[in-house]
């Protein structure tokens, strides 16, 4: 059976991680392609000869050209530039929305039937760049954050409470910037609400109060430690999840930065939400009822957000 068609757009670090990890899982047959030169191309022949080692059956491509998007099922896109120690994620803006513009008009000339998740930074403004250039559906272009988040913040409790990661739910809305608001009521250790753990003192609320502000920091804190580029392996597994929600129609729930139409009270920009992903794309958007505390972080990321998306329309 010929495998779906996964597309990456930018063979850096997150996307020569998520080659790897798309053959190993055999989720897809993988292009690559990234415009600095023979690069992709030496990934790609790299990859092949690793699964000779590695037991998957390579047949990756890679190249400089946009035609190779062709026949694509997802597209992920990770090209631009990463943030250096001392930048924010808004420092990228102007270098990375040009970039994301010309990205989405070979999608839109090459895939249009693909399905986009955008992981270039900074984020939630970015694929309202790459929807608006792109002109495909909102529910066929996502970004990925959410879920990044949400990892950062699952490895600091299962750290603080001895659990296993694969135990912690949690959920991230909000832009992928500092001001990202983790859900702290909807956060459980396999359904057993977090205040439980404060009561029983497993857990105290200053410590607590310290992850949010390690999550909310998670990628800064990485940046500071590489020196040179920022976080790659959990955002390549974060986006592949996105991925193989769509191919397989597997309809999970997840923190996705989807475009709001009046979900949230936010109207046509990109954020942060949890959505339903299955075959169409964005099949929902799921509406949580927030605190007034939660509200306002929230009302305070989106206004980052819009004030981005407001500065980069001229890129189009
Ligand atoms: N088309 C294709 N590839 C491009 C383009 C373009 N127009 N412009 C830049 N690239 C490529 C670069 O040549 C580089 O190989 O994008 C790649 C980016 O890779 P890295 O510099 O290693 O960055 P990475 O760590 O993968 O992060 C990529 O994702 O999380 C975000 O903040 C991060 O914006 C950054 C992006």
């Amino acid at each position: 059976m010929a495998l779906p068609k996964i597309s990456l757009v930018g063979a850096g670090q997150i996307g020569g991680t998520m080659a790897l990890l798309a053959s190993l899982s055999k989720l897809g047959q993988v292009q690559v392609i990234d415009i600095a030169g023979d690069m992709a191309k030496g990934k790609a022949l790299d990859l092949d000869q690793a699964g000779a080692v590695l037991g998957f059956e390579g047949n990756l491509r890679g190249g400089e050209s946009y035609a190779d998007l062709k026949g694509s099922d997802v597209v992920i896109v990770t090209a631009g530039i990463p943030r250096k120690p001392g930048m924010s994620r808004d420092d990228l803006l102007e270098i990375n929305a040009k970039v994301i513009a010309g990205v989405g008009r070979e999608i839109k000339a090459h895939a249009p039937d693909a399905f986009v998740i955008v992981v270039t930074n900074p984020l939630d403004a970015m694929v309202w760049v790459m929807q608006q250039a792109s002109g495909l559906p909102a529910q066929k272009v996502v970004g990925m954050a959410g879920i990044l988040d949400s990892s950062r913040f699952r490895f600091f409790l299962s750290e603080a409470l001895g659990v296993s990661m694969k135990d912690i739910h949690t959920m991230v809305l909000g832009g992928h910037g500092d001001a990202m608001v983790p859900l702290l009521k909807f956060t459980t250790v396999n359904g057993i609400p977090l205040q439980h753990f404060i009561d029983q003192g497993h857990l105290s609320s200053a410590d607590l109060d310290a992850m949010v502000e390690r999550t909310r920091k998670g990628g800064g804190e990485i940046v500071s430690l590489l020196k040179n580029g920022s976080a790659f392996y959990a955002p390549a597994a974060s986006a592949l999840e996105m991925a193989q929600a769509y191919l397989y129609d597997e309809k999970r729930l997840l923190p996705c930065a989807a475009l709001c139409q009046g979900e949230y009270g936010v109207k046509d920009i990109y954020v942060g939400v949890p959505v339903v992903l299955g075959k169409t794309g964005v099949e929902k958007i799921v509406e949580l009822p927030l605190d007034k505390a939660e509200k306002e972080a929230f009302a305070t990321s989106v206004a980052g957000v819009e004030g981005l998306v407001q500065s980069v329309s001229q890129y189009l």
